[in-house]
């Protein structure tokens, strides 16, 4: 077999991108933070791009502004839809907060942050109890469960579309959408392309409707941000809505599902949870999303010039991809890293990214992972996986982390 890792005198380590390795990326990353921290490889793709894996590099990575968002600097790949958001070449999404740069992506991440509040996260809590207790009724009574089909996977997209405003008559449609961009992540992308186009032109005749019938979701709320100063266009409106949706939704079935699977493995750490779930829920998810966090690879970053990180210089024009995985189990910044600690008080893990693009759907997220878990665990408290000897299966596809299925079993409410 050969090793992408070799090479330039790195000893042999685990190979990058096998089955194997996505199943446990972790002690490939290991060996790359000692043997060589800064990475050229070739992608699955065939893209060829760095990986940034130390903490510190990492950091240093997301918060340099030598570092472009925009996927034109790689000309060739992007026009091949293989860097950017998936099927974005072709359903033509426009310019949002993850492929911008400053000054526009200042001004969109402020008209957005004056809409998308940590306080309007919070008004959130009921409607996400509800949700929550609404897809747990759904199989409560069976004594089994697909944890990601049936609940992970529901829920943050069910949620996202109430934040939104989208109807509810209309959200069954998101989720069947969202079903086709999952399924696919990382197979055809025809299958994105087209769960995109559907999403986008429904989010550009919401947006249009709701201009003259204003209400208090979020893109009333990006509409009157608007129409106060700056100016955000349909099409900018149609693209912030689609991006909300897009990060917004895998990331949270993925903190979901790993963490319940990482739980399921933990019996000690769960157990503690359980008997105090209100004072150790919200350490207990930080830890969840640094040990197992729902994004592997931050999204794309290209350099404009030459830039030095962690003393490799990387040439103009290149893709950067920055492991956040790797990154939130480096040695030199978390004590014990491969080691799950629910009440880890030293936590400042990378999952949410770092800098100006650090994740603004973070409140939301958070909530929706603690209540979620809490709420599961507190219903159905004998939860165990179904065949605790089989293989679980991972989607694949290079920036998120997340599993196929989490099948369970439980004492029927
Ligand atoms: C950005 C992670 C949930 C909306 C990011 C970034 C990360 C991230 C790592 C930075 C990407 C980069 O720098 O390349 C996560 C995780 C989540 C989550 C782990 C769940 C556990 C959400 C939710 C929303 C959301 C619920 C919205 C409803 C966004 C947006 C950006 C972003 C709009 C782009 C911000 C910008 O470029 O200024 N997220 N996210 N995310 N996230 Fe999240």
């Amino acid at each position: 077999m050969t090793c992408p890792v070799t090479g330039g005198g790195i000893p042999p380590g685990p190979e990058l991108f096998t089955r194997e390795f996505v199943a446990d990326p972790y002690p490939a990353y290991a060996h790359l933070r000692a043997h060589a921290p800064v990475h050229r490889t070739t992608l699955p793709s065939g893209v060829e791009a760095w990986l940034v894996t130390r903490y510190a590099d990492a950091r240093q990575a997301l918060a340099d502004q030598r570092l472009s968002k925009d996927p034109r600097h790689s000309e060739a790949a992007w026009k091949q839809g293989k860097v950017g958001v998936p099927g974005e070449q072709r359903s033509g999404v426009g310019a949002h907060l993850l492929n911008l740069d400053p000054p526009d992506h200042t001004r969109l991440r402020r008209l957005v942050s004056k809409a998308f509040t940590p306080r309007r996260a919070e008004d959130f809590r009921p409607r996400v109890q509800e949700l929550t207790d609404r897809f747990i009724d759904g199989f409560a009574a069976s004594g089994e469960a697909d944890l990601i089909h049936d609940f992970a996977f529901p829920l943050p997209i069910y949620a996202i579309c109430d934040l939104l405003g989208v109807p509810e008559e209309d959200q069954d449609d998101f989720r069947t959408w969202a079903g086709m961009m999952i399924r696919h992540g990382s197979g055809p992308r025809g299958g994105v392309a087209r769960a995109v186009r559907h999403m986008r032109t429904y989010l550009r005749e919401l947006i249009h409707r709701k201009r003259g019938d204003l209400g208090d979701d979020l893109i009333s709320g990006l509409i009157r941000a608007s129409d106060h100063g700056e100016h955000l266009t349909e099409d900018e409106a149609a693209a912030m809505a689609f991006i909300l949706l897009f990060a917004g939704f895998e990331t949270t079935v993925n903190l979901i599902g790993n963490g319940l699977r990482t739980l399921l493995a933990h019996p000690g750490a769960r157990a503690a949870l359980q008997r105090e779930p209100d004072e150790r829920i919200g350490p207990a998810v930080e830890e969840l999303l640094r040990y197992d966090g729902p994004v592997e690879l931050a999204t794309w970053r290209f350099t404009t010039c030459a830039t030095p990180i962690g003393g490799v210089v990387i040439p103009a024009g290149e893709p950067v991809l920055v492991v956040l995985a790797s990154a939130d189990r480096d040695a030199e910044r978390f004590a014990e890293p491969d080691k799950l600690d629910l009440s880890r008080a030293d936590n400042p893990h990378l999952a949410f990214g770092h800098g100006i693009h650090y994740c603004i759907g973070a409140p939301l997220a958070r909530l929706e992972g603690q209540i979620a878990i809490t709420t599961l665990l507190r219903r159905l408290p004998d939860l165990e996986l179904a065949d605790p000897d089989a293989e679980l299966r991972w989607r694949g596809g290079l920036i998120m982390r997340g599993l196929q299925r989490l099948p369970v079993r439980f004492t029927p409410e």
